[in-house]
């Protein structure tokens, strides 16, 4: 895979929507590793400019990462609930709940737009973060040619990963900063650290494993 992506170190800089910016995967990328945008927080025009600016800054491959939760369900009553717990809240700092909650992030599995703006601007490798895409989704990046990983936190996800046809899977360790892209919050979730996910991955798929959770330094 490495030699595929013309990488000369076997780094990935994790994607984090929001906060990791096209310079920084870039300047990765440029430095022999694999840098990544999040675009799991933006919507189609905003994921296109960041890409361009992500092409202007290097020749070299880089990773792009959607989000591809299941949808939300709305809970009207709970939700209710939840802004009236949070009222006294606003209301230190003289504001005032929103009315109602609506969703923030666009699953990529329901963002036709955002697939054919992949499609479109071909980045090296795909990414995903909370699940996988139906099919035709990943054989249309396959196509054209987009190289795919998915982030696993158990070897149920990571044997969903493998039979999906991804190229490699994330091993994401209970240590991993941000959220953990867990494919379902309400199954039950065995907490697996990075070395024991990372080991048991390696074991018991036949594709390249990446470790990710807690990893500081070149010692680590
Ligand atoms: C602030 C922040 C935002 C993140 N956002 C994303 C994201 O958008 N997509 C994703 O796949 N992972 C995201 N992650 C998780 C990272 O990709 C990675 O799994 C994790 O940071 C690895 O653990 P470490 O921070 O201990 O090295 C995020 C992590 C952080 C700290």
């Amino acid at each position: 895979m490495l030699e595929g992506l013309g990488m000369t170190l076997p780094i990935i800089q994790a994607p984090m929507a929001g906060v990791s910016t096209p310079a920084l995967a870039a300047a990765v990328s440029n430095a022999g590793g694999l840098g990544s945008i999040g675009i799991g927080a933006s919507d189609a025009a905003g994921a296109r400019a960041m890409i361009d600016e992500t092409f202007a800054q290097t020749d070299r491959p880089f990773n792009v990462n959607v989000f591809v939760h299941g949808p939300a369900v709305q809970d009207p009553e709970r939700e209710a609930a939840w802004l009236a717990a949070l009222r006294p809240a606003f209301a230190e700092f003289g504001a005032a709940p929103p009315s109602d909650l609506r969703v923030i992030y666009k699953s990529f599995s329901d963002d036709p737009e955002m697939l054919s703006l992949l499609v479109e601007k071909k980045p090296a490798v795909v990414s995903f973060h909370f699940g996988l895409p139906p099919a035709e989704t990943i054989a249309a990046l396959k196509n054209a040619g987009i190289r795919l990983l998915a982030t696993a936190t158990s070897l149920a996800e990571a044997e969903a990963v493998e039979a999906a046809g991804i190229d490699a899977v994330i091993a994401q360790g209970i240590e991993a900063g941000g959220h953990r892209g867990v494919f379902d919050p309400l199954a039950a979730d065995d907490g697996l650290g990075t070395f024991a996910l990372t080991r048991l991955l390696a074991r018991k798929t036949g594709i390249p494993v990446i470790a990710a959770g807690g990893i500081m330094d070149g010692a680590g």
